[in-house]
C-alpha cells in the first residue's frame, strides 16, 4: 500500500534571493526525501510558494521606492527559476498573494472566530507617530535585552536568535523614521495559546522520535509557558481582516504568520485546480492517514511545532504535522550569514557559474542537521573534484569508455560470477534498504556519506579486477567485471537520484535507460546483455583554484556579520573533527610477523566487500593466530604509509596502560564494514 505523504517547505520571503543558508535548512533536505519516496512509489505531494506578506516586504519596497507588489512579483519570478534550476521538484510552488489563499486564508479565520477561538484585546502598542503607523515586528528596532545587540528586530534578535516582543527592546526606535515610539490603543484579535498548551503537550509527547533539537526548543516553549498571539496587524499590506465579527477591521490585515502557513494547505488547494481535480487537495489535508512533514530551519520551530498545530487543532479539519524535522543554521566561511550584509552566496548567482547537482552534494554531505554547518568554498572544490569527479565521474566514465571500445558500445553477457562479482552484487543488494531507512529518518548526510562509499566500492572494484588485463588473458573475465560496472552505474544513478537528479539522468542516458527504474529494483541487475549504449560524457570537470579564489574574494569584500564563535580552548576539538576520523569495523583475516621486526605484525583485513593490508604494533601483546577472525576498529582514512618496507592502509585502534595493551574490538557480532559514529 503505498504511503500517502504531504511534504512542505517553509514558504521563503519574497523579498530578495534565495541563498545557500535558505538550502541547507528547509528545502534541499526536502527534496531529497521527496524525490526518494516518488521512487519508491508512494504517494507524495511537495508543496512550497512564495510568502507574499509581512514587514520584511514592506521594508524592501519602501527602501527600495516601490509597491510591496513591484516587490514581490520580481522575487516571486527569480525564486521560483532559481528554485527550479537547481532540480526542487515541487508539486506545486504557489503564493500568498492569490486570491484562494486570500480567501482560505480568511475563511479560517472566520471558522476560528465562529468557535470562539480567539480572544479580543484593546491595549496600547508602540506607534511612530511621525509615520503614523503602528510598529509590528520588523518595523521596530532597538537593543536585545538578552545580547546587548544594538539592532534587534521587535520580533526576533538575528544575533542571539531570540523570539522577541516589540516591548522587550531596549531603546527601541521606528525602522522607518528612527523615530522614538508612542503608545497608541488598537483592538486585536489574539489566539490563546495558553489554553491550547495541554493538548500541545500531549501531542508533542506522542512524538518522541523527533530531532532532539526540535523537541529541545519545544519543551522550553513550554517550560516558560505558553502566552496569547496577536494574530492580526494594523498594516496596509497582507490579508485583510474579514469582516462579520461586529469589530471595526479597517487598516488591519492577518498576521503574516498566521495566513503563510495556511499558504501550504491554499497552494495544495490551486495543486489540485490545476490538476483538474479540485477535491484532491483534501485527500491529503482531511485524511488522518496523511503524513504531513514541514521542512523548516530552526528559527521557524515555534510556528510550525505549536502556533500553526494550534490554529489546525482549533480548526478540527486538518491533519498534524506528522514531523518536523527543522535543521539548524548554515554559517559560511566561519561567519554568520548575513542578506543584510549580503555576505550570502546568492543561488541565482552560484547557477550562473556551477552545476546544480555540485552543490547539492557539497550542502547535502554538510548538511545542519543536528548543530550549526559551515559552508567554505575549499569544501566545495575538495569534494566536487575528489568526490564527484575522481569516484563517481571517474567510475562511470572509465566503465563507458571500456564498454565503446572493446564491447561494441553494448552491455557485454557475463558468464559466471566470481568471489568479487558476488560480493559486490551483495553488497548492491543491501543498498536501497539501507539509504532508503536513514531517508527516511531524515539522516541525508549519512546518506551521502553511504551513496559515496558504495561509488567507492565500484571504482575500487574496478581496479581490482584490472579489465585492461583480463581483456587479453582472460575476456570471459573482462565481459563480466564491465557487465556487472554497468549494472552498478544503473544501481548509483537511481540511489543516487535524490541527490544528483541532473547526473541520475545523464547516467541513465549513457546506459541507454529511458524509464528511471524504481527504488526497489535499484539493488538488482536491471540491463540485458546486448543493450545498447549511450554516448559517454564527462560528468564532473575539475573545478581549478582560480575559480575558487574569486569567489572567496567576493565574500571578502562584504562585511562578514559576527563570527560564529569565540575561539575554544586549543586542547578541545570540535564535533567536525572528530567526524573526520572515519572509524569502521574490521575482521582479522590474516595476520603474520613482519620480517625482522619484533614488534610489527602485517594484518589482513576485510572491511565490508573491500580487503585492506595494515601494519600494526603489536607483535608483543598478541600471537598471530589469536587476532584471526577478531572484529576490530580501524581508522580508515588514514594516508598510507610504507612501514619497514609493508604498505599499511590505515591505522588500528588499541588502547595501553603502559604494560598492557588491548586491540579495540566491538562488544557483539556486527559486519565488517560497519561505520562507528
Ligand atoms: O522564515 C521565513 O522565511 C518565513 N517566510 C517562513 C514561512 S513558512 C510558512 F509557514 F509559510
Ligand atoms: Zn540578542
Amino acid at each position: 500500500m503505498p504511503q500517502k505523504i504531504l511534504v512542505t517547505s517553509a514558504l521563503p520571503y519574497a523579498n530578495g534571493p534565495i541563498h545557500l543558508g535558505h538550502l541547507a535548512g528547509a528545502y534541499l533536505p526536502a527534496d531529497i526525501f521527496v524525490r526518494y519516496h516518488r521512487l519508491k512509489k508512494n504517494d507524495v505531494v511537495y508543496i512550497c510558494g512564495s510568502d507574499e506578506h509581512g514587514v520584511p516586504i514592506l521594508l524592501r519596497a519602501r527602501a527600495e521606492g516601490v509597491s510591496p507588489q513591484e516587490v514581490v512579483d520580481r522575487y516571486h519570478a527569480v525564486i521560483k527559476k532559481s528554485f527550479a534550476d537547481f532540480g526542487m521538484s515541487f508539486d506545486y510552488y504557489g503564493r500568498t498573494s492569490s486570491p484562494v489563499h486570500h480567501q482560505l486564508s480568511q475563511d479560517f479565520f472566520r471558522e476560528l472566530a465562529a468557535k470562539n477561538t480567539f480572544r479580543l484585546k484593546t491595549d496600547k502598542q508602540l506607534y511612530d507617530p511621525e509615520a503614523g503607523i503602528f510598529l509590528a515586528d520588523r518595523f521596530i528596532r532597538g537593543t536585545c535585552p538578552v545580547c546587548k545587540y544594538e539592532d534587534a528586530y521587535g520580533d526576533q534578535c538575528e544575533k542571539c536568535g531570540t523570539s522577541l516582543s516589540p516591548r522587550d527592546l531596549l531603546n527601541p526606535r521606528s525602522a522607518i523614521t528612527s523615530a522614538v515610539p508612542v503608545d497608541k490603543e488598537t483592538t486585536h484579535w489574539y489566539l490563546p495559546l495558553d489554553k491550547f498548551q495541554p493538548e500541545l503537550e500531549k501531542w508533542i509527547a506522542g512524538h518522541p522520535e523527533w530531532k532532539t533539537n526540535v523537541l529541545g526548543q519545544i519543551q522550553s516553549w513550554f517550560k516558560d509557558g505558553l502566552k496569547d498571539r496577536a494574530v492580526t496587524r494594523d498594516l496596509t499590506w497582507g490579508v485583510p481582516v474579514p469582516d462579520g465579527s461586529g469589530q471595526d477591521t479597517a487598516g488591519k490585515v492577518l498576521y503574516v504568520w498566521f495566513d503563510a502557513p495556511i499558504g501550504y494547505i491554499s497552494a495544495t488547494k490551486e495543486w489540485a485546480q490545476e490538476k483538474g481535480e479540485p477535491g484532491l487537495w483534501e485527500n491529503y489535508w482531511k485524511d488522518p492517514e496523511t503524513r504531513l512533514i514541514h521542512f523548516i530551519g530552526k528559527d521557524n520551530i515555534v510556528f510550525h511545532c505549536l502556533i500553526f498545530p494550534a490554529m489546525l487543532m482549533a480548526h478540527g479539519d486538518y491533519v498534524l504535522p506528522q514531523n518536523v524535522p527543522a535543521n539548524e543554521f548554515l554559517n559560511l566561511e566561519g561567519n554568520k550569514l548575513s542578506t543584510s550584509r549580503n555576505y550570502a552566496v546568492w543561488l541565482d548567482e552560484y547557477l550562473q557559474k556551477f552545476e546544480p547537482d555540485a552543490l547539492r552534494y557539497v550542502l547535502a554531505a554538510n548538511l545542519p542537521e543536528t548543530r550549526d554547518a559551515d559552508f567554505s568554498w575549499k569544501e566545495f572544490q575538495a569534494r566536487h573534484n575528489n568526490e564527484l569527479a575522481d569516484i563517481l565521474g571517474n567510475f562511470i566514465n572509465r566503465t563507458m569508455t571500456f564498454a565503446h571500445s572493446y564491447f561494441e558500445g553494448k552491455v557485454p553477457a557475463a558468464q559466471a560470477a566470481d568471489a568479487a562479482d558476488r560480493d559486490l552484487l551483495q553488497r548492491l543488494a543491501e543498498a536501497p534498504a539501507r539509504l532508503e531507512k536513514l531517508i527516511d529518518n531524515f539522516q541525508f548526510k549519512h546518506y551521502v556519506r553511504e551513496f559515496m562509499d558504495l561509488a567507492r566500492s565500484a571504482n575500487k572494484y574496478f581496479n581490482d579486477k584490472e579489465p585492461w588485463k583480463t581483456r587479453k588473458s582472460d575476456p570471459p573475465t573482462c565481459a563480466a567485471t564491465i557487465h556487472y560496472s554497468l549494472q552498478l552505474a544503473r544501481s548509483l544513478a537511481v540511489l543516487g537520484a535524490p541527490l544528483l537528479p541532473f547526473t541520475s539522468r545523464k547516467i541513465l542516458d549513457m546506459l541507454g535507460v529511458d524509464q528511471m527504474p524504481e527504488w526497489d529494483q535499484s539493488g538488482q541487475p536491471g540491463l540485458s546483455a546486448g543493450q545498447v549504449l549511450g554516448e559517454t560524457k564527462i560528468l564532473f570537470g575539475k573545478i581549478e583554484d582560480d575559480l575558487m579564489e574569486q569567489e572567496i574574494k567576493k565574500l571578502q569584500t562584504t562585511a562578514p556579520a559576527a563570527p560564529v564563535a569565540e575561539a575554544e580552548p586549543e586542547n578541545l576539538i570540535s564535533l567536525d573533527d572528530v567526524r573526520r576520523l572515519e572509524l569502521q569495523v574490521a575482521e582479522v583475516i590474516a595476520a603474520e610477523a613482519v620480517e625482522k621486526s619484533n614488534k610489527l605484525l602485517r594484518l589482513q583485513l576485510k572491511i565490508g566487500v573491500e580487503q585492506r593490508q595494515i601494519v600494526a604494533g603489536i607483535a608483543q601483546h598478541y600471537p598471530p593466530a589469536e587476532l584471526i577472525g577478531k572484529k576490530v576498529i580501524v581508522v580508515v582514512n588514514l594516508q598510507p604509509a610504507t612501514i619497514r618496507g609493508v604498505q599499511s592502509q590505515g591505522m588500528l585502534l588499541a588502547a595501553s596502560d603502559g604494560e598492557k595493551l588491548a586491540v579495540l574490538t566491538v562488544d557483539r557480532d556486527i559486519n565488517s564494514g560497519s561505520r562507528i559514529s
